[in-house]
C-alpha cells in the first residue's frame, strides 16, 4: 500500500484518479482549494478508510509524508483560468515549486500533469514530445500554457540538479462525467445545451479539429506513467489521436441526445489552435498504453451523467468506469 497525495483531487481528473488509487488499495490524500472541483466529486470517497481530503491551495508549502505525488491541481479550461490569470500562473509554478520541493524533502515520486498547450498553436501535426510549441507569452492563454511550460522546466530542474524521480504527462483534451457543466470546455459545452434543447455554439467555422480522450483511458496511462521505472521521466504525451472536426463532434451530440438543438456560429476566440492531435507513439513504446474507448462510448456515459446531473437525479458518486460497466452488462 502507498500513501498518495493527488494535488486538485477533487477536479474532473483528481476525483477520478482518488477513485481509482483508492480501489487498486492505496491510501489517498486528496488536496484541493475547491477552486474549481467541488467537494461533491469526493463526497462518496468520504467515509473510506484510506481517504483524506484536506482543504490547501498549492501556491502555499504542504508538510505531509507521502509515496507518491500526483500533481494535478490548476483550473483546466479557460474560462476558469482566465478569471484570476495572475493566480493561474501562481498555482503553475508555485504549486510545482511546493510540490517538488515536497518530493525531495519526502523522496517521493512525483506525477506533473502537463497540457498539450504547451505545443500552443502548433505548425507540427500531430504533436510530438520532441516539439518545442508555438506559444504566445504575452496572450490571455499564456497564464496557463507558460504556466504549464514553467512547471516542465521545474520539474526537469528537479531530476538534473536533485535526481528527483519525476514524470511529466501532457494531457491532450480529455471529457467524462464530472466535467464542470459551465467550464466552457468543448464536450460539457456541447451535451449541456444538446440536453438542455439551447443552441450549440461553435466558434470559427467547425473545422478545427480536437482528439477526445475519455477520463478512464487517461487515468489509466497517468498511473502507468507514474510506475515506469526511474529513467522514464517524460515527457510523454497521453491523449486519443482520433481527431474529429468540431463540427462532426456537435452533430454527434446532438445524435446521441436525440435533441433538437441548433448549430450557431460564434468568432473564435483568441489564440484558438486550429489542430491538435497527440503523437502518441512513445506513451505506445513506453507505456503499453493506447486508448481503448471510443468516443460514441464515452459521450454516452457522459450524456448519462449530465442527463442525471441536470435532472438532479444522482450524485456524483455514481459514475461507473467504463471497463467495469461492460463486465456488469456481460
Ligand atoms: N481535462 C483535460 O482535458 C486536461 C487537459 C490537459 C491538462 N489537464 C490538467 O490536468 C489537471 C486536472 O484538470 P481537470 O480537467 O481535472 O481540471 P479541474 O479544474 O476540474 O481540476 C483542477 C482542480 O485543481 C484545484 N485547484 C485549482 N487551483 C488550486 C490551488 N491553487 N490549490 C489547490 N487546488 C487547486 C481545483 O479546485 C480543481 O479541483 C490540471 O492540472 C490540468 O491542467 C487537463
Amino acid at each position: 500500500m502507498k500513501r498518495i497525495l493527488v494535488t486538485g483531487g477533487a477536479g474532473f481528473l483528481g476525483s477520478h484518479l482518488c477513485d481509482r488509487l483508492l480501489a487498486e488499495g492505496n491510501d489517498v490524500l486528496c488536496v484541493d482549494n475547491f477552486f474549481t472541483g467541488p467537494k461533491l466529486n469526493v463526497a462518496h470517497l468520504r467515509d473510506h478508510p484510506g481517504f483524506e481530503l484536506m482543504r490547501h491551495d498549492v501556491t502555499f508549502p504542504l508538510y505531509v509524508e507521502v509515496d507518491e505525488i500526483y500533481n494535478l491541481a490548476c483550473p483546466a479550461s479557460p474560462i476558469h483560468y482566465q478569471l484570476d490569470p495572475v493566480q493561474t500562473t501562481k498555482t503553475s509554478v508555485h504549486g510545482a515549486i511546493n510540490m517538488l520541493g515536497l518530493a525531495k524533502r519526502v523522496k517521493a515520486k512525483i506525477l506533473q500533469a502537463s497540457t498539450s498547450e504547451v505545443y500552443g498553436d502548433p505548425e507540427l501535426h500531430p504533436q510530438t514530445e520532441a516539439y518545442w510549441g508555438r506559444v504566445n507569452p504575452v496572450g490571455e492563454r499564456s497564464c496557463y500554457d507558460e504556466g504549464k511550460r514553467c512547471a516542465e522546466t521545474l520539474c526537469f530542474d528537479y531530476w538534473r540538479q536533485h535526481r528527483l524521480r519525476v514524470k511529466v504527462v501532457r494531457i491532450f483534451n480529455t471529457y467524462g462525467p464530472r466535467m464542470h457543466p459551465d467550464d466552457g470546455r468543448v464536450v460539457s459545452n456541447f451535451v449541456v445545451q444538446a440536453l438542455k434543447g439551447k443552441d450549440i455554439t461553435i466558434y470559427g467555422d467547425g473545422r478545427q479539429t480536437r482528439s477526445f480522450c475519455y477520463v478512464d483511458d487517461l487515468l489509466e496511462a497517468m498511473i502507468r506513467a507514474m510506475n515506469t521505472p526511474d529513467e522514464v521521466t517524460g515527457p510523454i504525451n497521453i491523449g486519443n489521436p482520433c481527431e474529429f472536426t468540431i463540427l462532426e463532434l456537435a452533430n454527434l451530440v446532438i445524435d446521441l441526445t436525440a435533441s433538437r438543438s441548433k448549430l450557431i456560429f460564434k468568432p473564435l476566440p483568441a489564440d484558438d489552435p486550429r489542430q491538435r492531435q497527440p503523437d502518441i507513439t512513445l506513451a505506445k513504446k513506453l507505456l503499453g498504453w493506447a486508448p481503448r474507448i471510443e468516443l460514441k462510448e464515452g459521450l454516452e456515459s457522459t450524456i448519462r451523467y449530465f442527463e442525471a446531473q441536470l435532472s438532479g437525479a444522482m450524485a456524483q458518486a455514481e459514475v461507473i468506469p467504463i471497463a467495469r460497466a461492460r463486465e456488469l452488462s456481460d
